[in-house]
């Protein structure tokens, strides 16, 4: 290097004696009674730089007038601190440079806000967004883009070891049916006509294998124009799969051995193999949730037996109409606030269809404080106390209703008592397979629409029910979660272009729309295709669960805000008209002044 001799993470006590050359950003200055302290920082770590009027008048100058962000470069020699200067918490910390010298390769303004990790917890994200490159100056973010880089790159090897070969696949395409709204991309050529951005490649990934290439992987851009959260972005990476002649063990097979791969290039213990499996029937009844957190217990208990023939008329009007009594154990929340139980609580039940939640608090002595407990029998309640383990300190939460409305709604309780318990490890990982999904569930409309996509072969032994009872069949479908967070899913397709077709049709798609949307892949079907099946992974769930953070935002370097904008580039923005007319465009609305340009 022609500029620098080392990074400032680099040097140690054996280095001492030696004169380098460093660069990078002006951490902080100190002056300490004529000596004046300068860490020098770059992504490698800091070293502490000590000017000294008596080495050099000219470089003391210098180093005083520098400020922080500052990028200098500085000449000196190392030596080691002596033993009560020495710091343990950086690298760096057994030495320091005596610099010789300094020159300012640039000035810098007074960040917007201090680029500590500490102090950045307390700025808003929208700032910390619009001056993303100096947010991405902090060593935690740091670290998430390395940790990103260290598990795509693991990621590659290990497909790339499995015989997988990485094809790029186009951004410039046509509507998928992932089940989000399509960024669309007006075409100059075609007037009229637009091209989508893919929701995944699915359908590429497939036509791949009927080009015999066998076993595909790609580090995939999705884009997605869906309401955002936490854990969605409008555009997202996958690392995308799929794989000919194979069941749904083998693609389980496959990722579990990822998962041990990035697992371990995470530094984090290695979690056994095969990795858990349960049923999505199972997940639903014992957790509520099809991406059940496994790092706690409060599962949910079925209460039919304990209240057949109750006299409590709610749970009693449930099981006559063929529905469900089931209960939670929150352990040790008996004390939790009233209004966060029957106001918050009982608010989400009362969203999710049922008709309250009833409660019980076990008392330090063992009594029990219900608006719902005198209706109880003494069967009733022995029993209740055994299904549900009931001691002192105990909130029981019931739901009462049918099963597919109580067990969401205790499922999303469960959370909320695990995390306000406190009892949700947040340094475990705890991965479980989730397969055998329903293939289709009735939309808003009534009609019937694929649960993962409609690609998605049934189970054999259920083909029998598509027509008789199309919401029993389940489908060779499988999500991988992490801590109760969806990190990536897949399933076997469908190879028949018969059955492609049928199921289309099952879908209530018009003949037109198969026409229109799938011709191209019911007509590649039919020039031999192998079974075939994979799974994509989100990248950014990935990272984010194995960094510990708590949103994809942290993990992305450019992510778009809750409202898909960009603020550090002002996207979107307004075009010229000139723009428009080349492709065909013209405006039915005048640009929405929420859009950060539009105003400007
Ligand atoms: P699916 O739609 O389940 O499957 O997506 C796979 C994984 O991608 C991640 N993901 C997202 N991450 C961030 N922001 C989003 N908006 C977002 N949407 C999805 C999730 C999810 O588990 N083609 C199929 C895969 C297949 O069948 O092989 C697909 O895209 O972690
Ligand atoms: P009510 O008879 O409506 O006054 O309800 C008696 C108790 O049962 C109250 O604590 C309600 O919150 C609760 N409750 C009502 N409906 C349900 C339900 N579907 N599931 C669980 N609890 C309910």
């Amino acid at each position: 290097m022609k500029m620098r001799t080392h990074t400032c993470g680099q040097l140690r006590p054996s280095d001492s004696g030696a004169k380098v050359e460093l660069c990078g950003w002006v951490d902080s200055v100190r002056d300490h009674g004529g000596l004046i302290f300068l860490d020098l920082r770059d992504r490698y770590g800091v070293t502490q730089c000590v000017f000294d009027p008596r080495d050099s008048q000219a470089a003391w100058d210098a180093a005083q007038a520098c400020r922080g962000e500052f990028v200098v470069q500085i000449a000196g020699e190392v030596r080691p601190r002596p033993a009560d200067m020495v710091n343990d918490r950086i690298a760096t910390g057994g030495i320091e440079v005596r610099a010789t010298g300094i020159s300012v390769l640039n000035k810098a303004h007074t960040p917007p806000f201090p680029l500590d990790d500490r102090s950045a917890e307390h700025v808003s994200e929208d700032l910390r967004l619009e001056f993303r490159y100096l947010d991405l100056r902090r060593v935690a973010m740091q670290q998430a883009l390395m940790l990103r880089h260290r598990l795509i790159q693991t990621a590659r090897n290990y497909f790339d070891e499995q015989q997988f070969v990485e094809v790029e696949t186009p951004i410039l395409t046509k509507s998928t049916p992932e089940g989000a709204r399509d960024y669309l991309v007006p075409s100059r050529v075609c007037p009229g006509m637009f091209f989508a951005l893919p929701q995944a490649p699915q359908q590429y990934k497939q036509l791949l294998m009927m080009s015999g290439m066998d076993r595909y992987v790609q580090i995939a851009r999705c884009f997605r124009d869906e309401d955002l959260r936490a854990d969605r972005q409008p555009e997202f990476t996958q690392i995308d799969i799929e794989m000919s002649f194979v069941t749904a063990e083998d693609i389980i097979e496959i990722i579990d051995g990822l998962i041990v791969r990035l697992m371990k290039a995470a530094g984090h213990p290695v979690p056994e193999l095969p990795l858990p499996r349960m049923t999505y029937r199972e997940a639903m009844d014992r957790f509520g949730s099809d991406k059940p957190d496994l790092r706690f217990g409060m599962e949910i208990v079925d209460l039919a037996n304990v209240f057949k023939g109750t006299q409590f008329k709610v749970f009693a009007r449930a099981l006559e109409s063929g529905g469900a009594v089931k209960a939670i154990n929150a352990k040790g929340l008996a004390h939790a606030p009233i209004k966060m139980v029957e106001e918050d609580w009982t608010g989400l039940a009362k969203e999710g269809g049922l008709g309250g939640l009833a409660y019980i608090r076990v008392q330090e002595d063992g009594t029990w404080k219900s608006p719902i407990v005198k209706f109880f029998t003494d069967e009733e309640k022995i029993g209740l106390e055994t299904a549900l383990d009931i001691e002192p300190g105990d909130l029981v939460l019931f739901g009462a209703d049918k099963a597919e409305k109580v067990l969401p709604v205790l499922g999303r309780i469960r959370l909320l008592a695990g995390a306000q318990a406190g009892v949700i490890p947040q340094d475990v990982f705890k991965f479980t397979w989730v397969v055998d999904f329903p293939l289709m569930e009735r939309n808003d409309e009534g009609r019937l629409v694929s649960v993962h996509h409609p690609f998605t072969a049934p189970k054999p032994e259920d083909v029998p029910l598509l027509d008789s009872d199309p919401e029993k069949v389940r489908a060779q479908a499988y999500d991988i979660v992490l801590n109760g967070t969806e990190l990536g899913g897949g399933s076997i397709r469908i190879h028949d272009p018969a059955f492609q077709a049928r199921m289309f049709q099952i879908q209530g798609l018009p003949e037109s729309e198969i026409q229109s949307r799938f011709s191209h892949l019911i007509r590649a079907l039919e020039y031999g295709t192998p079974p075939h099946g994979g799974l994509a992974i989100g990248a950014d769930r990935l990272v984010m669960l194995l960094a510990g953070r708590h949103s994809i935002r942290d993990v992305i370097a450019f992510p778009k805000t809750q409202k898909a904008m960009d603020l550090m580039m002002n996207a979107p923005s307004t075009v010229d008209d000139k723009q428009l007319r080349d492709i065909h465009i013209r405006l039915a609305v005048a640009p929405k002044p929420e859009s950060p340009q539009a105003g400007a």
